[in-house]
Parts: C-alpha cells; structure tokens; sequence
C-alpha cells in the first residue's frame, strides 16, 4: 500500500515545514553529546511530523496511567506490553486501565479513521497525554514503537509535543533469514522478529531447505528433517524445527504484527532432499549429504510424477501451518535444470501453491519461464546485472507480478562492510551501511520499465554459508537491516544520508541497551 498522490504532496509540504518546527530535545538537561530533537531521531522516519515548543510536551512519570480505549478489545492487549516494555526500558511500572480520557497515555482504534489505512497511526503529545490512534491493531502497534523510541530510557521524562500522522511507503518491508546454510533455532529467529518489529519491519522470510539442510519436520516425509536435517556447512550438527516450534515462531511474530513467509527452494538447492530420498533422484540414487558452500549442483528430478507428489505434500503441510499469505518456492540457481524442465517444474509448483490456497512468492529468474497469475518475484540482482534479465522481470512486472525488491549489492546482509570484516561473501562486492541505505527502491528499476507502482517493497537476505552465531548474525545485520526499515517505510522525501546517519546513530544506545552486537560502522556518527 503506497501513499496516494494527493496524499503524498501533502506530505512534502509538513516534512518542510517540520524540519524547522522539530526542535525539542529528550527532556534530560544536561545529557552529553548534542542530541537530536525527538521527532528527528525517529526510525523510520515519519512520514509527518509537526513538533510545538522545544520543553513543551506531556512528561511521563511514575503517575502516568496507561488507558486503553474500551470501544476495542486490541487495546487492551497493546497497552498491557506497552506498560510491559517501559517498565523494561525505563524502569517504570505504569498503571493499565480501561478508559478513553486524554489523560496520560491513551490507546484507541477508531473505527472512522480509514484515512490511517492498514498501518498507518497519529501520536499526539501534549501537556495532558500522549494519544495513540489507529485505524486498526497493526497501526496501533506501530504507534507504540513509534513512542517507545520517544521516551527517555531511564525514568520517563518528556515525550515531545507534537503530532505525528505516519503510514508506510510500501506494503511489503521484510527480511530473510537462511537457516538452512548453518541451522539456527527458533529462539534466534523470534529474536530477530522482536528486534526488526521495533522498526516497522513487517515480514520475516525463512530459508528452510538448501543442499546443506532441511529445517522443518514434515509428517508425510519424516527423513528430511531427521536425515536431511543433520548437516550444516562445515562440522556442525545441523537440526531442525519442530512443527510445535515452528508455529510458536509464526504466533510470536503475529503478535508483533509480522507476517511469516517460508521458503521451499526449488528445483535446484535440494540436495538435503535428494540425500534423503533416493526415489526423488532421476537414478534412484541418493546422493552424500554437503556441507560445502558450492550452489547450482543439485536439482529435483522433474520428469519422475513422485516429484509433484512429493513437492504437494510438503507445500500442504507447510501451508496448513502457515496463516500468511505466501508460500516462497525459490527458483533460483537450477544450473542443473534445463530451460525446459525448469519452467515445466515451476509450473507446477505455483500450481501446488495456489491449490493449498496460498500465493507464490519466487526468486526473479521464474521471470524467464512462465510466472503465474499472482505469482510475487523477489528480485535479487545488482547494478551489473544483464539488461535482458531486468527486462525480464520488466515485463513480469508489467503482467502484472509484484516485485519485493532484495539487490544483492544494497541489501544482502552477508556481504561484508569491507576489508575489515570478519564474516561474509563479497561476490556483490562490499556493502557498507551507506550503499544499503542509500538507493530509491521506487526507482531502481526504472531505467528498465518498472514503474514504483510494481514494487510491493524491499527485503534484506541473511545468507548464513559463513554465519554460524548469533553475534556473527547480529553484527551482519546490525546496523544495515535498519536502511531496510526506513526505506520500506519512510516517504521518499525523507530520504537523506547525512539526516538518516545521524538518526541511525541515535539508536545506537538502543541496540547497546538490546544487547544486539552490531557493526560501527565508520560512515555513522556514533556518538
Ligand atoms: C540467491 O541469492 N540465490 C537468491
């Protein structure tokens, strides 16, 4: 969902004028380094936002009550973890009550306020109460992350004053991760679901299946995770989620309005399945299981019926746990596929797809066979990519396929920040923060005929061939996956590196304070 044009004008207009209305501070005299006003530290960044007096604003203390409007039942919810976070972050143990007077922190969803569409909110702050609205569950959760980051850590203090009306530029904002080059539980994926909800991020992808591994059990073919599931790249010992665990991760996420999207990759990154089951192999034949970090070698054996059996029953299972939209079957890499097997195979995977009621989701090269109605690509090359096969995906576009936008050279989160870096590829060459903040995902394609209105948002991929730890993970992903969260949801006109720098370095205590062991990055004004 984009911002209408109407709508979009308006909002260059209040980004002018707040930039020089902003001007409050975080209530705290004398803290160090210059800080920034509290509406300009905001990330994302709002898509408006009109602050009154630098000191004006409502002063949140031991006092304050948390109110939740009783006219919807998702109140009630929202405003019990908010009194839970603050009393995290700020040491505070605030009062929950049921009510709708403006008089500490109201929360409400307003039936009548469609103008804030699906995520959209208002934050008002004034000398009586900080009001959050939505005009559903989703956009008032945002409107809470939105005054996490107002509060002053330690003891409440002055939630600015002013008026934030915000909404996403796109739709779609998510990241993935690979948990099938080095397994990862799913602690560690709940964990990254928390840490991305803070800034709007809306979907988390899951690499399940890759020639290293296979990650999730599936009851109709038990060996894969059992089998296939025991070997990762290099020595570890791989493993693999539960069906319990699984759906503990896509609840976990639901409550913090992010949407799960698993990935089966096929035809090729198989072999994980073909290991486990000789009879998907064109010789009857299983292969050793890999933990090497070679690609394109594998591939499911398209002209055996028992292929599609196979294929239909895992995307059913998988589809029966997934309450999301989407079904994700890969399509990259099949180098040991012809053109013809690939596209005959594809069609039918989208085919299992749409039967088991979900959409497909597959990577940009399907644009080169036959996409079905409906089908999502996920675009994942970079400025040297041929012009053919952007053209492709061009004309995909224009039929009508949104695209998620992934360029390996701006969002691949395994790409080392340079030299220095200890983890990562560089097969896209070094990605540092700037690069991945710094590119239009509107207009990225333009050159090739894809029109803004084609691009259903952005994701950044954690490949994990050389990421086996959590502080490995979080130092690839930190502080890169932030440039993600603006760019899916801030408006175009907030775009500005030297601006954005400096609001990503303000939340540098924040992620010090999550214990998330990020990069710092040298082009960041860490304070
Ligand atoms: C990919 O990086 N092979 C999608």
């Amino acid at each position: 969902m984009r911002v209408p044009r109407t709508f979009a004008a308006l909002l260059v207009l209040m980004a002018a004028v707040s930039c020089t209305a902003a001007h409050g501070d975080d209530g705290k005299p004398g803290a160090t380094a210059p800080a920034l006003p509290a509406f300009q530290r905001l990330l994302p960044a709002p898509a408006q936002a009109r602050a009154t007096a630098p000191g004006t604003g409502y002063v949140l203390g031991p006092g304050t009550v948390i109110r939740a409007d009783p006219s919807s039942p998702d109140t009630r919810e929202s405003a019990d973890r908010l009194a839970e976070q603050l009393r995290a972050t700020s040491g505070l143990s605030l009062m929950v009550v049921d009510g709708d007077q403006r008089d500490g922190i109201l929360l409400r969803i307003d039936e009548q306020a469609t103008a804030l569409g699906a995520e959209g909110y208002e934050l008002t702050s004034d000398a009586n109460a900080v009001t959050l609205t939505a005009h559903t569950p989703a956009g008032l959760f945002y409107a809470v992350q939105t005054l996490r980051q107002l509060v002053p850590a330690a003891g409440g203090g002055l939630v600015q004053g002013g008026t934030i009306t915000d909404r996403p530029r796109f739709a779609y904002r998510g990241a993935m991760l690979d948990v099938a080059r080095h397994f990862f539980p799913v602690g560690q994926a709940k964990r990254y679901v928390d840490q991305l909800a803070q800034y709007k991020v809306n979907t988390l992808h899951v690499h399940l299946s890759d020639d290293q591994g296979w990650r999730l059990a599936i009851d109709s073919w038990p060996r894969l995770a059992e089998y296939g599931g025991g070997t990762e790249v290099g020595t570890g010992p791989g493993g693999s989620w539960s069906k319990e665990e699984y759906r503990s991760l896509v609840e976990f996420a639901k409550e913090r309005h992010v949407e799960v999207v698993p990935e089966i990759d096929m035809p090729g990154h198989t072999n994980a399945a073909l290991a486990s089951y000789a009879e998907l192999n064109c010789d009857g034949k299983a292969p050793a299981r890999y933990r090497g970090i070679k690609v394109g070698f594998s591939s499911l054996c398209v002209r055996k019926e028992v292929t599609y059996t196979f294929i239909d029953e895992v995307l059913g299972e998988l589809a029966e746990l997934t309450p999301g939209r989407y079904l994700h079957i890969g399509g990259d890499e099949a180098h040991s596929t012809s053109a013809e097997d690939y596209a005959a195979f594809m069609d039918r995977a989208q085919e299992a797809v749409a039967r088991h009621g979900k959409t497909a989701v597959a990577w940009h090269q399907l644009a080169g066979a036959r996409p079905a109605d409906g089908t999502v690509l996920q675009y994942w090359g970079t400025a040297t990519t041929a012009p053919g096969e952007k053209g492709k995906v061009a004309d995909a576009a224009a039929h009508g396929h949104p695209l998620i936008l992934s360029p390996a050279d701006r969002l691949y989160l395994d790409m080392k920040y340079d030299l220095t870096t200890k983890p990562g590829l560089t097969w896209a060459g070094f990605v540092p923060v700037k690069q991945a903040y710094d590119w239009d995902p509107g207009t990225y394609l333009s050159g090739s005929g894809v029109p803004e209105s084609a691009v259903l948002g952005v994701e950044a991929p954690l490949w994990t061939e050389t990421i086996a730890t959590r502080a490995d993970l979080e130092f690839m992903a930190f502080p890169r996956v932030l440039g993600l969260a603006e760019l899916g949801w801030a408006p175009k006109t907030a775009h500005n590196w030297t601006a954005y720098a400096k609001r990503l370095a303000a939340q540098g205590p924040r992620l010090d304070e999550q214990g998330v062991t990020f990069y710092r990055a040298p082009d960041v004004p860490w304070s």
